[in-house]
């Protein structure tokens, strides 16, 4: 799998916009805010936040909700090319295994920004997500 490489500026934008977004989130019942953003192969941003359920299973996460929505607007052809994840307390915070595989269907070369436990960390969504599932 190639792994191409982002512009120098592209993690500093993701995470303005993935920040500004997260205070949208509707965690009631967690409180852990989340913000996504993610950079399109054509140039375009999209952003998410969690949205939480008192159905708790209902919960839809920041980075899935950022990536449905660029599907809605743009239809299933996106190609996602960088992924950017902030939370409110600033805590080590990796996309989970649900929206790794998500972020696999649309961004199979696509890097992920987060928290790691040492600070903020890169990696590729294969790093993440060895042998990610296709049906092709
Ligand atoms: N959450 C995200 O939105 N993204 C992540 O990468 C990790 C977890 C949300 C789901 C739930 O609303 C809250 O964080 C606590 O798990």
């Amino acid at each position: 799998m190639p792994k191409k490489t982002l512009p120098a500026e592209v993690p500093a934008k993701l995470l303005r916009v993935a920040t500004r977004v997260m205070k949208n989130a509707h965690a009631p019942y967690s409180k852990f805010r989340v913000g996504a953003a993610i950079l399109l192969t054509n140039g375009k941003i999209f952003s998410g936040c969690n949205v939480e359920n008192a159905s708790y299973g209902m919960t839809n996460c920041a980075e899935r909700t950022a990536i449905f929505t660029a599907v809605a607007q743009l239809g299933p052809k996106i190609e996602i090319r960088a992924v950017s994840v902030v939370n409110e307390q600033g805590v080590p915070c990796s996309p989970c295994g649900a929206c790794r595989q998500v972020i696999y269907e649309f961004g199979p070369d696509a890097t992920i920004f987060f928290q790691g436990a040492k600070g903020p960390k890169q990696a590729h969504i294969t790093e993440l997500l060895p042998e990610g599932f296709r049906l092709e």
